[in-house]
């Protein structure tokens, strides 16, 4: 008997289906009006009424050392990521590791309210005490019950800018975090940038981690680390387990040089995550008019056949002080700085919510499929595109099989008036 049986939901492609559940995993998929509640009267019924079905939804980068820590001591003014990095290194003076895991605790049950059942956290490895890091290894435990989290071991200011951060960052991987980060660009000269790349790479072969590095996020066209990435990725043969997050610069390349780049990142198999909230305020601060926007040419890269996720990066920390840790909220800000707004885009921008993000995680029985992982989420939407339009709620979160959050609809009204009298009316802002 399935525990779940979730009846006449609606797929990202507008299929509508009903599904059953049992023992964690998909274990029968059919048409809308195929399967009869009633036969499984032991299961929990779901009667979707045609909503809004997807895969989980996954967090493929965000910083939960430094979540919640907007204002603290002081807020970004400049706007500039080195201003975040200089608040952030006054705040993380003061790290303890209960603050860490009660602001992270917080933001994991805010994206698994949202649909999260994955997440990428980064961890700042250049704060010496490693206490952030740490925190969050304890909470990857902690918080098993609603998502599996990764901590990569991220060193925020750079591996070679002091004489610890080397150690630090072996440290960190001692103990146990999932991924080798970087930050070539933060480094102090474009030699120690690229010999960063080599480093994370050779770890990443010692350990058997995956790679993950902050890459090229800054508006300089001259900023030119992935072109390394790539080309050791292809080199080692293991590109199938590397990400280049941000890369930014490619924006400004010029358009012979990111071609390069393109035709480099498809062959070697590296995905790319964009970080639309962060990269939407950050990029373009020394800019006179007109100000560059600053994603990656994402379009193009998909042209070419590379996988492009999308991440969040920051909840209310000094790179970005707004958010509610919703991914969706991340792919309507892309989709307006990207110029993403054609109804064709509507599911390119959930292939990268749902497939793409997902890659980026070992999830090889991910999505709606007969015989994949019984993990869901059902939006309060009927489609996609007003799910994307409204950012919907999310009624129903399963994840194996197991209900992890719901979330009732606000109801609104507006107070009409009607020869003299007050009306209420229901609003609906769905269409
Ligand atoms: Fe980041």
């Amino acid at each position: 008997m399935p525990t779940w049986v979730i009846t006449d939901a609606t797929t990202i492609d507008g299929s509508s289906i009903d599904l059953e559940i049992d023992d964690g995993r998909i274990s029968r998929l059919e048409p809308a009006g195929s399967i009869d509640p009633a036969a499984n009267s032991d299961s929990t019924h779901y009667d979707a009424d045609g909503r809004l079905v997807t895969p989980p939804l996954s967090e493929p980068h965000v910083h939960l050392d430094a979540t919640l820590t907007a204002g603290e001591p002081t807020w970004n003014e400049s706007g500039t990521l080195a201003e975040g990095i200089s608040v952030w290194a006054d705040r993380k003076r003061s790290l303890e590791a209960d603050d860490v895991k009660d602001r992270a605790e917080r933001a994991v049950e805010w994206y698994a309210a949202n649909g999260v059942t994955r997440i990428r956290t980064h961890a700042d490895t250049t704060e010496e005490t490693l206490t952030g890091l740490q925190a969050l290894l304890e909470l990857r435990e902690e918080v098993a019950d609603l998502v599996d989290l990764e901590v990569v071991a991220f060193p925020q200011d750079g591996i070679f800018t002091d004489e610890s951060h080397e150690d630090l960052l072996r440290e960190a991987l001692e103990l146990g975090a999932d991924v080798v980060g970087g930050i070539p660009h933060n480094e102090h000269t474009r030699e120690d940038g690229v010999a960063s790349v080599e480093l994370a790479m050779d770890l990443a072969e010692h350990y058997g981690r995956p790679v993950d590095l902050h890459i090229d996020e800054t508006d300089d066209p001259g900023s030119r680390f992935t072109e390394v990435l790539a080309s050791e990725a292809i080199k080692r043969a293991i590109g199938d387990r590397v990400t280049a997050s941000h890369t930014t610069a490619m924006h400004s390349y010029p358009n012979s040089y990111a071609a390069k780049v393109t035709s480099l990142l498809a062959d070697s198999g590296v995905d790319v995550i964009t970080n639309p909230p962060d990269n939407a305020v950050l990029q373009g601060r020394y800019d006179d008019y007109p100000r560059r926007r600053g994603h990656t040419r994402i379009d193009e890269l998909q042209a070419a056949g590379v996988t492009v996720g999308l991440g969040h990066d920051s909840v209310m920390d000094p790179w970005y002080h707004y958010g509610c840790a919703d991914p969706l909220d991340a792919a309507f800000v892309l989709l307006h700085y990207a110029h993403m707004s054609g109804r064709g885009d509507v599911e390119v921008l959930w292939e990268m919510l749902t497939t793409a993000n997902a890659s980026v995680f070992d999830a090889s029985e991910y999505g709606l499929v007969d015989g994949g992982e019984g993990s869901l989420v059902v939006y309060d939407a009927p489609d996609a595109f007003n799910a994307l339009r409204t950012r919907a709620p999310r009624t129903l979160v399963l994840r194996e099989g197991r209900e992890i959050a719901r979330t009732e609809p606000a109801s609104a009204q507006v107070v009409r008036e009607d020869d003299g009298e007050s009306v209420d009316k229901p609003i609906d802002f769905q269409r």
